[in-house]
């Protein structure tokens, strides 16, 4: 028997997406912000203060929408749906503004809970550093269900790609602040899973190392928190379960020390940050190639990590100044066509796709599932932000018809993600 391919159960295609209509219990949605008892000390953060920045600009608040009898918030970065199935955790040592510990980022009230003050311990040795960390080390987990309440089975896809555009969140915070880097995804999840109580609603899947590490030796954390719901509304999915524990052991993989290097405005950046929307439609109006190719090397630029996947970058060039219709991997010209109709009908029939001046695939036929998925998001958050930098517009599409992409593309990779530029 084959073994158990989660890539291939969760494929949208033309039959599966009209057998298998999608009806949503709007009244049982769950819960988007997770919320730690009253009893644990919080922290209120203070955007003057350039390390509680640092969290502000990975994963914050930045936008409030109200229709009759529903508020809903948007922040730094996009998710699927707007769902919003991540969290963030840390450990802060020798940190201006927190006390060494352990923390949560409480994304709703804009303040971070003190889970457990630390001294010699740490979370340094679940992460295969014997000494101490000084700076932070960022935690990244999925509530699936956040999730899965609306995508079903797909939806570790969506998670893992969500943290991905965290991870670019937190770079891109990094370069604002010149602060060294590096993404880890080889840790012991497993163990940290059961210290923080997570039971299997809530996995970890990333974490970043941010600071320089001491000659102080690291011990072993003594924490274990009691559960908290992060959804109200937990139905249990064995397939994204079993996915998540068949993906957890790092297969080898190579490693990449490289710092990307960037050439934004440091100042412009922050604000492109702050004011990151999706777009929700384009006009048709083309773009430049010069633009095309400053967004292009920033894709391109190096991926600090332990795992560093190879993800291939289909460009479906729709409108570009410049540049002849057609595909594209990366530079390269595939073929030449007019295929802007068939990139909106691969994307699951979204004008995004159709109208666009620029729609991508990203693909990978590497083996580390939750290494390259998180590195197919982190792509994308960097087209997001290089796109809107220069005042284009921007959207992921987590939804496309899988092996129609494949025989589009002559690949038989994994079709990862799916985005669109134009204006
Ligand atoms: C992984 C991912 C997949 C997405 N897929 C789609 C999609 O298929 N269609 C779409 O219109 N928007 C898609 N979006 C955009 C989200 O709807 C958007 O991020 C969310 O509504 C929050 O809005 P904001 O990005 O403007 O903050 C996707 C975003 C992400 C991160």
């Amino acid at each position: 028997m084959e073994p158990f391919d989660y890539h291939q159960s969760t494929k949208h295609s033309y039959f599966s997406i009209r057998t298998h209509p999608n009806r949503l219990d709007w009244d049982n949605q769950p819960s988007q912000f997770k919320s730690y008892p009253q009893h644990f000390k919080k922290i209120q953060l203070d955007y003057s203060n350039p390390n509680h920045r640092l969290l502000i600009l990975s994963a914050g608040i930045t936008a409030k929408k109200s229709y009759p009898g529903v508020e809903y918030y948007l922040r730094i970065n996009p998710s699927a749906g707007a769902l919003f199935p991540c969290e963030i955790y840390f450990q802060a040592r020798n940190l201006d503004g927190f006390e060494n510990g352990i923390y949560h980022f409480e994304i709703e009230s804009n303040s971070v809970t003190l889970l457990q003050t630390i001294s010699s311990d740490g979370i340094e040795s679940y992460l295969g550093l014997e000494k101490q960390q000084e700076g932070f080390i960022f935690l990244f987990s999925s509530i699936y269900y956040r999730s899965s309440w609306k995508y079903k089975n797909r939806a570790l896809r969506y998670c893992l790609l969500d943290t991905g555009h965290l991870l670019g969140c937190v770079e891109a915070s990094c370069y604002l602040q010149d602060r060294a880097y590096q993404i880890q995804y080889n840790f012991d999840k497993k163990r940290l899973n059961s210290i923080f109580g997570f039971k299997k609603q809530e996995f970890f899947t990333a974490a970043i190392i941010i600071g320089n590490l001491t000659e102080e030796k690291s011990e072993p954390l003594s924490m274990q928190l009691d559960f908290v719901d992060g959804t109200n509304t937990f139905e249990s999915n064995e397939l994204i379960e079993f996915a998540y524990a068949q993906t957890l052991e790092q297969i080898s993989c190579d490693k990449s020390y490289i710092m990307p290097h960037f050439s934004y405005n440091k100042t412009a950046l922050e604000d492109t940050m702050v004011k990151r929307r999706s777009a929700r439609e384009f006009f048709k109006r083309a773009i430049s190639k010069v633009e095309f190719e400053a967004i292009m090397e920033n894709l391109n630029a190096p991926i600090i990590s332990d795992c560093d996947e190879e993800v291939s970058i289909y460009c479906v060039i729709n409108r570009v100044q410049g540049m002849q219709l057609g595909l594209y991997l990366d530079k390269q010209y595939l073929k030449e066509g007019d295929f802007q109709s068939k990139a909106g009908y691969l994307c699951l029939e979204q004008e995004l796709g159709h109208f666009s001046a620029v729609t991508f695939f990203l693909t990978s036929n590497a083996r580390n599932y939750q290494a390259l998925y998180q590195k197919a998001g982190i792509i994308g958050h960097r087209l997001y932000l290089a796109a809107n930098y220069l005042g284009i517009g921007c959207s992921g599409i987590g939804a496309y018809y899988d092996d129609e992409v494949n025989e589009f593309l002559e690949n038989n990779h994994k079709v990862l993600y799916a985005l669109a530029i134009g204006n």
